[in-house]
């Protein structure tokens, strides 16, 4: 969507992934790898706090963030969460003042809901199984609380209903659901029971998609300063064929472990693993330093396309490729297409330790490495975050963790 948006308004930026389950480590990537901006989501919206230089007012009164900028080294927090369910219902149409809303859940969203309604003269109500979180939302932003045993009678009194909850079953009865309720279901993923049986009922739906999209809007403001172009990001959002690649792609400087995190990738997701150098150094019945010696890079760099665009012609692989894949945009076009493409990073030190005293890399066979590895980042780091689609340090982590990450990673969000 980020991208999509990047491109329509002709701003020259990426959006990637960030795989990490740890804030203090996103804190300071932010700042290391110089961020321009970035989103968080649950359960960092709260955690990030601490890490922040300033707030803006929803941030404060919601006590939780989805949008970092850093600028000049300050990082400040925005909570764009709450514009955006507000602009997905105004933009369809619902009016607020004086309507009565039924808000289901106790997290982070559903505080965004309250927030957003109440501060626009809606009544809210609030529910949610563990009760005493509801309240504790409640009193902060004088909202109503009520047990889920009385949903039906609840609703009696119910304009817009909220749900903020992300179980499979849905805790309204379908005879409730009728012509005049609005629905908003925040749970996006797949097609929910609340909204089957909303849309049956013949309610409003409002599809938990215009939530995220926009707050995604309010991030593309605060990230860039121009207006969002929502409908280049509608249908971006909307477009299902951007997601489910078959391979799985590692890019990333020598170094940062990709031969090594393929081989448990493909081992834990039961995938094929193809090595892009062993590929051709297996094509060519020769090594990697004495191609680059008897033919010089170019021919190496033709071999390299040929072997990744018969790699990516496969199916359910591992793809691990060389450090200088992403110099070649067809490399990069091909990889995109066919799979997942992540990019491992790792800063100078962590590279220098890694390639130790193995001289067996023709382009590191230098006096000195350090600043040949700098130079090189320098000029590749921009290559590598626009071709991935996620991003994970690997600085001081081992290649099962980095492999575990990333499964994670994509079993739960790609
Ligand atoms: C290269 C990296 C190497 C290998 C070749 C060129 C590069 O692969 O493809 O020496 O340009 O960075 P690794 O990244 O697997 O070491």
């Amino acid at each position: 969507m980020f991208r999509a948006a990047f491109r329509a308004g002709s701003v020259d930026a990426v959006y990637l992934r960030f795989a990490s389950a740890d804030v203090n480590e996103i804190a300071r990537a932010a700042r290391t790898m110089q961020f321009h901006g970035f989103n968080i989501t649950s359960p960092y919206k709260e955690r990030i706090l601490p890490f922040l230089d300033d707030m803006d007012e929803a941030a404060r009164r919601s006590g939780a963030v989805n949008t970092v900028v850093l600028r000049n080294g300050r990082l400040t927090g925005f909570n764009t969460d709450v514009e955006g369910v507000r602009e997905a219902l105004l933009r369809h149409g619902v009016t607020l003042r004086g309507k009565r809303a039924l808000v289901l859940g106790a997290g982070g969203a559903a505080r965004a809901a309250a927030l957003a309604l109440v501060s626009r003269g809606v009544s809210v109500t609030l529910m949610n199984r563990t009760i005493k979180r509801a309240q504790k939302i409640a009193a902060a932003f004088s909202c109503r609380v009520a047990p889920v045993e009385v949903i039906p009678r609840e609703m009696e009194n119910t304009d817009i209903l909220i749900s903020c909850i992300s179980e499979g079953r849905s805790m309204v009865p379908r005879d409730c659901l009728t012509r005049d309720l609005v629905v908003l279901d925040a749970h996006y993923r797949e097609e929910s029971p609340l909204k089957r049986d909303a849309t049956a009922g013949k309610c409003t739906v409002i599809d938990g998609r215009e939530w995220l999209l926009f707050q995604g809007a309010g991030a593309f403001r605060h990230f860039t300063g121009q207006e969002p172009p929502v409908s280049a990001m509608r249908r971006a959002l909307y477009d299902d064929g951007a997601c489910a690649k078959k391979n799985i792609a590692l890019i990333g400087f020598m170094g940062t472990g990709k031969s090594a995190v393929g081989r448990h990738l493909a081992e834990n997701l039961k995938m094929a693993h193809i090595d892009i150098d062993d590929e051709i150094e297996r094509k060519s019945a020769s090594s990697i330093t004495d191609i680059f010696r008897d033919l010089g890079e170019a021919s190496f760099r033709r071999m390299e396309e040929r072997q990744i665009d018969a790699a990516a012609g496969t199916s359910g692989t591992i793809i691990s490729c060389g450090g200088g894949a992403v110099l070649n945009a067809a490399n990069v076009d091909r990889l995109r297409d066919s799979a997942t493409v992540v990019w491992l990073n790792a800063g100078v030190g962590t590279i220098l330790q890694r390639v130790g005293d193995d001289w067996s890399r023709p382009l590191l066979d230098v006096q000195d490495r350090r600043s040949e590895i700098e130079k090189m980042l320098r000029l590749r780091t921009d290559h590598y975050a626009r071709a991935c689609d996620l991003v994970i340090n690997t600085d001081g982590k081992r290649p099962e963790e980095v492999a575990g990450r990333i499964q994670d990673e994509i079993s739960t969000s790609l």
